[in-house]
């Protein structure tokens, strides 16, 4: 239990379970190299290559940006023995890939299915592998569905549109890490069956996270027996690793502070840098982008699930609905810097604003900003005078406690 110098890390107690930090400690004694846990010891070592997600985990946890979280260390041993699956089994097996399991996060809002998600996907072993929110991947596959019908080869008496579609994924993408998983629409249902069931015969491993365990999804819906045999492959191929724990941290995270600043000078600034670093977990924000319709949205600053941008970023350049809620379905929580009065010289501006408001409203997203005067006096220059009017009660409304503990709605 001695860290390189012989210093003893008072974190660390043998025997198997939970230190109070997070750390999974198997039976062993180990001791730090950089962020590595390195066994020194008998066992297995717990190393960030051994056990890519537990070491950032505990990396995030050691630095303070995340709290110790017995259910959340369990769930990424689990990503771990994911990880390892997609190194270790994915040898193409006589010309096929081996299936290698998954996982599936589900628990409600606030649990840390998608922080779980997104340290996973960083360490995952790969690089044929994609993020996406599961509204929009199924939304490109009916879109590659329709192109198929349309195209010469869709007219053909044996065509098989979901397999046409289906073929270019498995050849590129070893990994797909699906967001919010859930089935509402009868389309969807009775596409996910035979879509999967060619996915893992191709060997792709699925992470995906959900407010919805796997027996109850698409409840009540039409024709559900036909969705059945979903259910029970997705059960076969993936674990499903339950965050329940008592803790929202989403409403945590702002709660208490004032997420709204006021004004242009240095203090405001300063303030928003304060919030900015609460909403990271001190961890250190890095550029990221968004794609959106074949095009590349640059996130100027991205950590922990939260975004950062200058108000001219986002709202006074052409983004349009779409775009706005890729980036809502990208990250859990947004800061704007600097939003100006509206006049008359920045309506396009304004109508932008009106909709980023809407949209992530919508999506129950939260929202920090700096206004360069009261709300009150946001839009009164303004000919969207009272549209403005409208968003400000939304912006008033995302302030309290009531819309930070709501759930994220589906649109
Ligand atoms: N153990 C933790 N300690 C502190 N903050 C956490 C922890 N787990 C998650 N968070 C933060 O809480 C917020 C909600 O987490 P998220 O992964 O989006 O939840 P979910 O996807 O389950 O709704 C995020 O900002 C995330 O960074
Ligand atoms: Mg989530």
């Amino acid at each position: 239990m001695a860290r390189p110098g012989g210093r003893v890390d008072p974190r660390i107690k043998s025997g198997d379970g939970m230190t109070a930090d997070g750390f999974a400690v198997h039976n062993r004694d180990f001791c730090f190299r950089g962020n590595d846990r390195v066994a020194i010891g008998r066992g297995v070592p717990t190393s960030a290559k051994s056990a890519p997600v537990s070491a950032a985990l505990a990396d995030l946890v050691r630095r303070g940006a995340l709290s110790a979280d017995p259910l959340q260390a369990k769930a990424a041993t689990v990503l771990d023995g994911v990880a390892a699956g997609i190194t270790n089994g994915n040898g193409r097996l006589f010309g096929r890939r081996k299936p290698v399991r998954g996982a599936y996060l589900v628990g409600a809002v606030g649990r840390g299915k998608t922080m779980l998600m997104d340290r996973f996907f960083a360490a995952a072993p790969v690089t044929a592998k994609r993020r996406v929110h599961f509204d929009e991947f199924m939304d490109e596959l009916h879109q590659a569905i329709t192109a198929f019908r349309k195209g010469p080869r869709g007219k053909a008496e044996n065509a098989d549109p979901i397999a046409a579609v289906t073929r270019p994924i498995v050849e590129a993408t070893r990994l797909i890490c699906l967001d919010e998983f859930q089935v509402t629409d009868i389309t969807n249902a009775m596409l996910l069956g035979r879509l999967f069931e060619k996915l893992f015969a191709g060997g792709v491993t699925l992470v995906a996270t959900s407010n919805t365990l796997p027996d109850d999804l698409y409840r009540d819906g039409l024709n559900r027996p036909l969705f059945l045999p979903f259910i029970e492959e997705l059960k076969t191929q993936v674990e499903v690793v339950r965050l329940d724990g008592p803790t929202d941290y989403r409403r945590l995270k702002l709660e208490g502070e004032e997420v709204y600043r006021f004004g242009t000078g240095p203090e405001v600034r300063h303030g928003m840098d304060r919030l900015w670093l609460k909403l990271c977990g001190g961890v250190q924000g890095k550029p990221d982008t968004v794609h959106s319709l074949g095009r590349d949205i640059v996130v100027p600053e991205a950590a922990m699930g939260a975004a950062r941008f200058g108000f001219a970023a986002l709202c006074d350049t052409p983004l349009g609905a779409r775009d706005y809620l890729r980036i809502a379905h990208a990250y859990d929580a947004l800061m704007i810097d600097g939003v100006p009065a509206f006049t008359r010289g920045n309506a396009s501006a304004a109508k932008r604003f009106i909709l980023l408001v809407d949209t992530l409203y919508d999506r129950g997203l939260r929202l920090a900003a700096s206004f360069a005067v009261p709300l009150d006096e946001l839009g009164q220059e303004s000919r969207l005078a009272g549209e403005l009017q409208r968003t400000v009660s939304r912006l008033v409304e995302m302030q309290s406690t009531a819309y930070l503990e709501a759930a994220h709605k589906p649109l």
